[in-house]
């Protein structure tokens, strides 16, 4: 009866995995980035190469071994361009050089080429949406309404402050009579027009006033960026990660975004993004970026920053059937919100959606980055996070997309949010104190060692304070820890680099009405089974499948290491493994 059922489970199995839609990835001819593992740097706080407190280029060049050591073979280096460092460089006051506090473009090639001699490769953050206000575009274009660049940004006369329809929002920023033209916001709180009284005029930034929005109604624009981003093309990066991608364009009329009731973090009404958001133009703009980056050898990458509320939406950015537009728009959902839990039961769906509903495409993930709390806080329970981190990893990098992970997380470093007002460096935390705390808290320096500054800077006085933690989560003591959360990712990396059904093998769930367990097959001539117990208590793994041979690649615990079935084995509670068979 037992063996009978097993046989049945076996079969479903096999004619599920079509009607899934499970398409393998084919081989060793396919482009680079479509199995990448990216490491996200944040150049200001990844290492310390002059003892100035702020990490740098050289600092990232002397870090390349680690990088390879970890098994990533990409990094996005979020923007080390000239800027007033308003936002962190995400305010660019130069396109075509490096800021004086990371290096020099000379330190910026040798960067690129020690990167090339180890396999890595440098994706670059472009921030196409908005500029730096000291950027010389905008400071001619604020000059007055005939310079050279007046209309090289989003200009406005704004409305009478007594004319109808006018909001309340609206009315709390009178300009000589003048209020914004609608209710449209920043993201960072407040209206998102600013007053320029040389030109007797409002401009729009979604972000910072201190970052005006390009007008990309202008050609002219659109050839200034396109020319930057040729210029490190030409430099020899392999990419592009494009911030705010989403909002290059704003509506022509100008209509009020609905309000959805309530209020934000901010204080400001919640609004329907209707007509300041995701307007089909960019697709436009995304389409012609992608022939120019199309037109350079080795196959440079679009990976985009794109937070959106289902993996469906994903599918216009990557161009849809056509798959025209960015290769990676990054997939946020799982990572960063929307009701996410840790829950194996909604990890399945995301993943089977990611599977089937792309377009072909692939699926990028990502649990963390330089905008959001580190998501050991956001998924620990404050007994099991490394536990819990573990299983994300595996996850992360045992499933068929890119894998993306920020620099620190495979540490388990977490988020130090500072005590005080007067600590904070992020604006978005000094602007809106003690509501939204801001970003620095997963900026901190990176840990290296237990030494001093936790080896990221000789200077104590470094510009954000090192996580209080370091003495035990750096990375010369986890990787004397055969245990440790670092070699864990190790491990994950390597065989999904190494081993053939982990690079390029379709994946098929299995085991899949278990609410706790989490489990998939990559197929190949060694299959792999990845399975994951998101409980914290034993679950017993169901898989229907039978083995001649197994062999454990991977186990989150050494309890694991000795199983010898793919049915019935029972995990225990928050561990992972990862086991190749023969059928
Ligand atoms: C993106 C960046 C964020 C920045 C914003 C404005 O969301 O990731 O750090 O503040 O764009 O450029």
């Amino acid at each position: 009866m037992r063996h009978a059922a097993r046989r049945l489970a076996a079969a479903t199995f096999l004619t599920l995995a079509p009607a899934l839609g499970l398409t393998a990835e084919a081989s060793s001819i396919s482009p680079w980035w479509k199995h990448a593992v990216v490491l996200e740097v944040y150049p200001r706080s990844y290492a310390d190469s002059n003892g100035d407190g702020v990490g740098d280029l050289n600092g990232i060049t002397s870090h390349l071994d680690d990088v390879v050591s970890l098994g990533a073979d990409t990094i996005w280096i979020t923007p080390m361009y000239p800027s007033p460092q308003v936002d962190f460089g995400y305010d660019i006051a130069d396109y075509q050089a490096v800021d004086p506090q990371y290096g020099s473009l000379a330190d910026f090639d040798r960067m690129v080429a020690e990167a090339k001699k180890r396999h890595v490769h440098v994706v670059l953050d472009m921030v196409m949406n908005h500029t730096s206000d000291k950027n010389p575009w905008f400071v001619d274009s604020a000059r007055s309404r005939t310079s050279a660049h007046a209309d090289w940004y989003v200009w406005n006369d704004g409305v009478d402050v007594n004319a109808p329809g006018v909001t309340a929002f609206q009315k709390r920023y009178v300009h000589d009579g003048k209020v914004p033209p609608n209710n449209w916001q920043s993201m960072f709180g407040g209206t998102a027009w600013e007053w320029a009284p040389s030109r007797k005029q409002f401009y729009y930034h979604r972000f910072y006033p201190q970052q005006p929005d390009l007008n990309w109604r202008n050609p002219a624009v659109e050839k200034a960026m396109f020319g930057a981003i040729r210029f490190w093309l030409d430099r020899g990066v392999d990419g592009f990660r494009l911030d705010a991608i989403s909002t290059l364009f704003e509506d022509t009329k100008l209509r009020n975004d609905p309000e959805r009731g309530g209020t934000n973090p901010h204080g400001d009404p919640n609004l329907h993004y209707a007509y300041s958001d995701k307007l089909p133009e960019v697709h436009d703009v995304m389409r012609r970026l992608r022939k120019l980056v199309d037109a350079y050898p080795g196959d440079r990458v679009l990976i985009g920053e794109t937070y959106e509320p289902t993996t469906e939406a994903l599918v216009p950015w990557y161009g849809g059937k056509a798959q025209d537009e960015l290769q990676l728009p990054m997939d946020m959902l799982p990572g960063f919100g929307w009701g996410t839990k840790f829950d194996a039961a909604w990890f399945r769906k995301h993943l089977e959606d990611a599977q089937v509903q792309l377009e072909g495409g692939t699926p990028l993930m990502a649990f963390d980055n330089h905008d959001n709390e580190r998501s050991i806080d956001r998924y620990g329970d404050g007994k099991h996070d490394i536990d819990r981190a573990k299983v994300l990893a595996a996850l992360l990098f045992m499933n068929r997309g890119v894998a993306m992970t920020y620099y620190g997380a495979p540490l388990g470093m977490t988020t130090s949010v500072p005590a005080r007002k007067e600590d904070v460096r992020d604006p978005v935390g000094i602007a809106n104190w003690p509501n939204d705390k801001g970003r620095d808290g997963e900026r901190t320096p990176m840990q290296w060692t237990a030494g001093p500054q936790a080896g990221f800077s000789t200077n104590p006085a470094t510009w954000l304070p090192v996580a209080t933690n370091y003495s035990t989560v750096n990375v010369a003591s986890e990787l004397k820890d055969p245990q440790s959360l670092l070699q864990w990712y190790r491990t994950l990396i390597a065989l999904r680099q190494d081993n053939p059904a982990i690079r390029d093998g379709r994946m098929v769930f299995v085991d899949r009405t278990n609410p706790d367990v989490l489990a998939w097959v990559r197929e190949g001539e060694v299959p792999v089974l990845v399975a994951m117990n998101f409980s914290d208590k034993p679950r017993v793994l169901k898989t229907g499948l039978e083995a001649k041979t197994i062999h454990t690649l991977a186990a989150s615990t050494p309890a694991l290491s000795g199983a010898a079935s793919l049915d019935g084995t029972t995990l225990p509670p928050f561990s992972a493994w990862v086991v190749s068979f023969t059928r």
